[in-house]
């Protein structure tokens, strides 16, 4: 089939290089022309394990282009995987996706499947198809919800080993095509489940399944504090809990918050769209205030023992918003540095792939001009905890986890270590003079002179 993929970004490349993989004729398309230039010369612009790998064994069944015309006249499907950001308000900003339909609407040429993967509130679907065919007249245009579950990180396995593919439309036309079209990813080696609803209830699987992981999280992070506050340890509780196989082991490992470019907006735009039809989620209220707070909780334990921050050396390890990733959307990293940075504190961070785009986003905000000269960035661990007073871990990559705890006494002034990603078991900690503050457990302290 040929097919025609709007936005190059971690839904739409993956998506696009995965369908040429299974035997399609794929265009990707996007406005950024740095970004299509770089996929031309072979390059990922996004970093997604197996990705680039995968660009280059599918290279003949694979454009890349910023002609939309040209590859959405040509194309038999074509797919939406733009941006979909919050608005002031919380509710989906769906400026780009309405920006494609447009240049869509221009450019169609035969009867089409428009294929939305892009996470939209629900009912847009059936907005867009009203908005597509009033103006595409004597054409056929059927529009499909495929909302997508891939998790950064993991992007390009969970793509072609997916937990499910779901897909909600109103025609028989669509269906068949979208049957056609996926067959070969229902088969061994991959037998993904294939589901087909009504499109309404397509959309709100995607909104119920990330915000029941979202309120997963807040509700674990929650347990974390109160096991803190009361003397039990987060790590036991979640093992004792994990053997329920109704609850399971996934996504109970308390931290700093959840990040990400979807949970957040995720979250707020399903509760917005809640309240609008006078149904207003509770939980999902609750979800995104705790999610708010835990987002500060480290710098809240840093301050119990430096209550004067101005002047301290720490090192930051960490900065995306989790491991496997090089995406900054909504980190912690980015509110505890701006707040320290503004404090006074002298920053020096790590990360292994985010530090260019973490610089970017340090760069745009204009309050944070006069205290850019007190932040440096390092591609070792080593060299950003010498000297410090105080290290925070922001995101749990493998390097962190596996960095011996020696170092941290050898290397810091004082080695103080406030954990946002309880990246070390308390009996390894328990080995060491160190003082240890992680999340929903004992805080460690021993023979630290300050
Ligand atoms: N990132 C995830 O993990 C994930 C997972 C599931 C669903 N989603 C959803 O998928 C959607 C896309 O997310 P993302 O993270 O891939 O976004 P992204 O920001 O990484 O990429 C969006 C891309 O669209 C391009 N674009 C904007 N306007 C365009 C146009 N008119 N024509 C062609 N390209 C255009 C941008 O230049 C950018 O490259 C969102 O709705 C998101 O909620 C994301």
């Amino acid at each position: 089939m040929k097919i025609a993929v709007a936005g190059t970004g971690y839904v739409g490349l993956v998506t696009g290089v995965a369908l040429a993989h299974i035997g399609h004729h794929v265009t990707c398309v996007d406005i950024d022309e740095i970004k299509i230039k770089k996929m031309q010369e072979g390059i990922s612009p996004i970093y997604e394990e197996g990705l680039e790998e995968l660009m280059h064994l599918n290279k003949e069944r694979l454009t890349y282009t910023t002609d939309y015309k040209k590859a959405y006249s040509k194309a038999d499907v074509i797919f939406i995987g733009v941006g979909t950001p919050e608005k002031e308000d919380g509710s989906a900003n769906l400026t780009y996706l309405y920006a494609v339909l447009d240049q869509i609407r221009e450019s169609v040429t035969k009867d089409t499947v428009v294929v939305i993967k892009s996470t939209v509130p629900i009912g847009t679907n059936d907005e867009v198809e009203k908005y597509l065919n009033e103006k595409v007249s004597g054409l056929k245009i059927s529009i499909v919800s495929n909302p997508e579950f891939l998790a950064q990180g993991t992007a390009v396995h969970d793509t072609l080993y997916a937990t499910r593919i779901v897909v909600g439309v109103e025609d028989d036309y669509a269906k068949k095509i979208m049957t056609k079209l996926y067959k070969p990813l229902t088969k061994e080696p991959y037998n993904v489940p294939f589901l087909v609803m009504d499109r309404k209830s397509a959309e709100m699987v995607k909104y119920a399944s990330n915000d029941f992981l979202a309120l997963k999280i807040s509700y674990i992070n929650e347990i974390a504090n109160f096991c803190e506050a009361i003397g039990a340890d987060i790590s036991l509780v979640t093992k004792g809990m994990s053997y329920d196989s109704r609850i399971g082991n996934k996504f109970l490992n308390p931290g700093i918050g959840y990040g990400g470019s979807c949970f957040p907006k995720d979250t707020k735009a399903l509760h917005f769209l809640s309240k609008e039809y006078g149904c207003e989620m509770k939980t999902l209220k609750a979800t995104i205030e705790i999610n708010k707070n835990q987002k500060l909780v480290l710098i809240n334990k840093l301050e119990k023992v430096f209550p004067n921050l101005h002047g301290l050396t720490i090192g930051v390890l960490g900065l995306t918003f989790k491991p496997g990733t090089d995406d900054l959307r909504e980190a912690p990293s980015i509110d505890n540095i701006k707040y320290l940075l503004k404090q006074g504190v002298i920053i020096k961070a790590y990360d292994p792939i985010g530090i260019d785009n973490f610089k970017r986003i340090l760069a745009m905000d204009k309050t944070l001009t006069n205290h850019l000269n007190n932040i440096t960035y390092y591609n070792n661990i080593d060299d950003t905890i010498t000297n410090t007073d105080a290290v925070m871990i922001m995101t749990e990559w493998k390097e962190i986890k596996e960095y011996s705890l020696e170092n941290y006494i050898k290397l810091m002034k004082t080695p103080y270590i406030f954990d946002g990603r309880n990246c070390y078991s308390l009996d390894n900690i328990n080995k060491y003079n160190l003082y240890y503050n992680s999340i929903g457990r004992k805080i460690i302290e021993k023979n630290i002179i300050k």
